[in-house]
């Protein structure tokens, strides 16, 4: 399980979300509270960035046709999309975040 630095925790909008890469991965970050999130930014249902959309009620809402998408789990919590997107795993240190893309051990 290796993190890898993403960027600073400030450059996420406060209950916000930012796109990133990391190597050929998409992902979007995102911020709630003193929560950070990390899910891949292509949505399941038809390969739009989930990172333009809104975050709402612990979920990133797919702009293109208003799937929802857990920020803990990567489920969707209404259609169209039936499929979840993966989730990563972050921690933040000394205010930037780093993120795991591997499997947990
Ligand atoms: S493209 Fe995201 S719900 Fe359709």
């Amino acid at each position: 399980m290796t993190f890898v630095k993403v960027c600073p925790v400030a450059e996420i909008p406060a209950d916000g979300v930012l796109g990133a890469e990391i190597g050929d991965t998409q992902i979007a970050l995102v911020r709630q509270g003193d929560d950070v999130f990390a899910v891949n930014d292509i949505c399941s249902h038809a390969e739009v960035n989930l990172s333009e959309g809104e975050i709402y009620n612990g979920t990133i809402e797919c702009w293109l046709h208003g799937s929802c998408f857990d920020l803990r789990t990567g489920k969707p919590t209404n259609p169209p999309a039936t499929q979840p997107v993966a989730t990563y795993r972050v921690k933040v240190e000394d205010g930037d975040v780093y993120v795991a893309l591997g499997p947990a051990e």
